[in-house]
């Protein structure tokens, strides 16, 4: 079928009109996954941010809501996080009537373009209607700046300290490090304690942290805190890192020095977790802004600019003694999938420009396909000895940056044995081992993928349409 609006994805989510970058405020509460954005409603570049606010029921089908936050005197509505204060330790709403509390980063652009640097600072806004409407706290910025301009992203969550008590926790990214916040009420922030200078990759500033808690098969207790870094990524640009280690009493301690990479492909940023989900579906569930601050403002959609990816499952897997994160896509996904058919031929049709392909690899150290289109556009994606490649470099439209149209390897150096790939109109997400490695990447083909061709270590594949 033809899509009138060139590129606009069939299951991610995309604004409507205008600007989008990171995921913010991901909240779920009562059967409704909350999903705001970073958002510019009146051009198609970054601009004076907003909250945006999108919700689903079923993470692939979304609905886009009225905004939920607007700049004003303090500042641009910068990236953040959002809990549901069950408790009203926050007093903003009430015991019978508990508040959704969004922490969100004010940035002061007359301050930052008159000299200062302290235009950054947390503040407060509070939903009494389970996030449709939002009011600011009266008392903003909670926590002001501390003389270092880069202060900004607070990402929140409650946990159980040594006491016994439940207390919040705010992960803040500060330039070259990330520090840890502690609270009772949401409002009153001390700090606890800095981790990151001499840890990591930094090619450039450290943004978009959040802290997860992961229980491995054996009962052990691992945290992973994800920091997000541009530029200074692996494929260039923006990209996000992650730690694995301990945290005691506030402080994050890593468990060695390695650097790891979420994903190797280059368009997956800031991406961060949803808040209270129930504990009995133990998930930890995560969306990315699929894109890159390299070329993320010149990409050739019209109207609107950027989606998220599809919705990933986090979960720590162990390859040669090394603990590494792994992306699965969401199992809600295949609810997508429509009619199936197999493919084993050189040479396939494809029906629709948004799909899913699974296939066991037979040669993990040799493997090779790729999608191609009437126009003779083609996307390749093989593996050669432990390196594993996505090739766009003939993938359509590439022009609008020099560095669009490359090729982006990833180092597996274990077995490779199953790939998955789910293609909508302007994006390719691969998953070698349901998520042990992934390369997320941006493609803009001049007419839809029409071919998919096996060319070798991949015999036969199942493709699935993917609708709503
Ligand atoms: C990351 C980021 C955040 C900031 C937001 C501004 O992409 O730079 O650090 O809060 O975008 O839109």
């Amino acid at each position: 079928s033809a899509n009138l609006e060139p590129y606009r994805p069939v299951y991610h989510f995309t604004p409507k009109s205008g600007w989008m970058n990171d995921p913010n405020g991901m909240v779920y509460l009562d059967g409704t996954y909350h999903l705001f954005f970073q958002h510019y409603p009146d051009s198609t570049v970054w601009g004076p941010m907003h909250w945006g606010h999108a919700m689903t029921n079923d993470l692939t089908d979304w609905e886009e809501l009225p905004i939920a936050l607007f700049p004003d005197s303090l500042g641009y509505i910068f990236s953040g996080s959002a809990v549901w204060d069950a408790g009203n330790s926050s007093l903003l709403g009430t015991d019978s009537n508990p508040p959704l509390v969004a922490l969100y980063t004010y940035h002061d652009m007359e301050g930052e373009r008159s000299g200062k640097t302290d235009y950054q600072s947390q503040a407060v806004a509070f939903s009494l209607d389970k996030g449709k409407t939002w009011e600011k706290y009266q008392g903003n910025p909670v926590l002001p700046n501390q003389g270092i301009k880069d202060f900004r992203d607070p990402k929140v969550l409650q946990w159980v300290n040594t006491e016994g008590k439940k207390e919040w926790i705010m992960t803040l990214a500060v330039m070259d490090r990330i520090q840890f916040y502690g609270s009772e009420n949401l409002l009153n922030w001390t700090l606890k304690s800095e981790f990151g200078q001499g840890m990591g990759a930094h090619g450039g500033v450290w943004e978009c942290p959040d802290l997860l808690p992961f229980t491995l098969a054996d009962g052990t207790q691992k945290w992973v805190l994800l920091v997000s870094i541009n530029p200074g990524g692996p494929q260039k640009g923006s990209a996000t890192q992650y730690f694995i280690g301990q945290f005691e009493n506030g402080v994050f301690t890593p468990d060695d020095t390695l650097i790891r990479w979420l994903d190797y492909g280059p368009d997956n940023y800031a991406g961060v977790t949803w808040s209270n989900l129930p504990k009995d579906q133990n998930r930890t569930l995560f969306i990315g802004w699929m894109s890159n601050w390299l070329y993320g403002q010149a990409v050739p959609t019209e109207g609107w600019r950027s989606s998220m990816t599809i919705p990933r499952e986090l979960s720590l897997f162990e390859v040669n003694g090394t603990l590494l994160l792994k992306s699965t896509p969401a199992e809600e996904l295949t609810n997508l999938r429509k009619r199936s058919y197999q493919i084993g031929s050189k040479e396939n049709g494809l029906p629709s420009e948004a799909f899913e392909i699974t296939a066991s690899v037979s040669d993990s150290e040799n493997f090779n396909l790729f999608l191609s289109n009437e126009k003779g556009d083609s996307l390749r994606i093989f593996k050669e000895g432990n390196l594993l490649s996505l090739d766009r470099s003939k993938s359509g439209i590439t022009d609008f940056h020099e560095d669009f149209g490359s090729v982006f390897s990833a180092p597996m150096s274990w077995e490779a044995t199953s790939i998955r790939i789910f293609v909508d109109a302007h994006a390719v997400e691969v998953f070698v081992n349901e998520g042990e490695l992934v390369l997320t990447s941006l493609v803009f083909p001049r007419s839809p993928w029409k071919k998919v061709h096996l060319l070798n270590g991949i015999s036969k594949a199942t493709v699935y349409d993917l609708k709503k």
